[in-house]
């Protein structure tokens, strides 16, 4: 089977560092063309640090990490370290990790990296706020509909909002970034709320995982354990049984997707976001009615097979 050639863009993030971990595994089945940084859950520099330590726990100094914009299109950057410990990894060491960023032109790198490949080759993950992915579109659109496809977490439907009552963390942040990344007419599929919260880390899942007993499995389990450790109030609260079998899996359902597509439900959407009202800002409307909304611009997440993710997890943390 051919590898896909992937660029991941990320703004670890505990859940991203599990999904980076996946991607990092993955080697069978991805060609990492790099690793983009944003601010996001924390401060740039601290995702591109945390991005870097986890590719050397990962032993993939051979993927470059370019750091991209510090800062959300319009809005003042909003971090979500609750969620994440104030260093981004949880209770993980802050260390330097021996190999930095190797620019901090991400924009330039997708551009350069975009243009160099046959169109409809390279596929696009995104698991932060989109600040990078809209500038890309903004200052190089045909290069961005050169892309084969861009799989991202953010949004919600059915499941509201984690960072307010309406609005998903992603999106929330930067929903200027969102709204010129629905309007741009690439090929795109939509992890929202709706999707990952079918996908928890149970403490089954985080013994199998640290069982594994890899520098990277123990990390990815660390990241499990501290979000299933944090605060009740903090957690999302749409079913409080839910809560009891274990935090959500968001981003690394977006690398288990490109891996295992089958063990997803797609359906054909119109998908919008609230930049004005203070109040929803961030809100997607998903709407599944053309006659509704208008022409469908995406493919929105319906169901997902977490046992399917696991099994990626136990396979690619090995
Ligand atoms: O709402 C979940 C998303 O926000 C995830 O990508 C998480 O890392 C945070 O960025
Ligand atoms: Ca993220």
């Amino acid at each position: 089977m051919s590898l896909i050639p992937l660029i991941l863009d990320c703004d670890p993030g505990v859940d991203d560092a599990v999904a980076l971990a996946l991607a990092f595994g993955a080697r069978d089945r991805l060609y990492l063309l790099g690793i983009t940084t944003t601010a996001g859950n924390v401060a740039l520099a601290k995702t591109t640090r945390n991005a870097c330590l986890i590719r050397e726990v990962a032993g993939r100094q051979d993927v470059p990490v370019h750091a991209g914009l510090a800062k959300p299109l319009v809005r003042a950057p909003i971090s979500a370290d609750d969620f994440h410990g104030p260093e981004g990894l949880g209770h993980y060491p802050s260390i330097e990790p021996i190999l930095g960023p190797a620019s901090s032109d991400a924009i330039n790198f997708l551009i350069q990296t975009i243009n160099s490949a046959p169109p409809n080759t390279i596929r696009l993950a995104v698991t932060g706020p989109m600040t990078n992915i809209a500038a890309l579109i903004q200052s190089a659109p045909e290069t961005a509909r050169r892309l084969q496809q861009i799989v991202l977490m953010g949004g919600a439907r059915r499941e509201g909002g984690n960072i307010t009552a309406s609005a998903e963390y992603n999106i929330y942040a930067d929903p200027e970034a969102a709204d010129i990344v629905f309007k741009s007419g690439c090929n795109l599929i939509i992890f929202g709320l709706d999707a990952t919260h079918q996908v928890r880390g149970t403490r089954a899942w985080v013994d199998a995982i640290t069982a594994l007993g890899t520098p990277i499995a123990k990390l990815a389990a660390e990241m499990l354990a501290f979000s299933n450790a944090l605060p009740a109030n903090l957690m999302d609260t749409a079913e409080p049984d839910q809560l009891a079998t274990g935090a959500p899996l968001h981003d690394p359902c977006v690398i288990a997707y490109l891996l295992a597509p089958e063990a997803f439900q797609l359906r054909p959407c119109r998908i919008d976001v609230e930049t004005e009202s203070q109040l929803t800002r961030g809100h997607t409307a998903v709407e599944f009615r053309e006659t509704v909304a208008g022409a469908f611009n995406a493919n929105w997440v319906s169901k997902a097979d977490a046992e399917a993710v696991l099994s990626l997890l136990l396979r690619y943390l090995a």
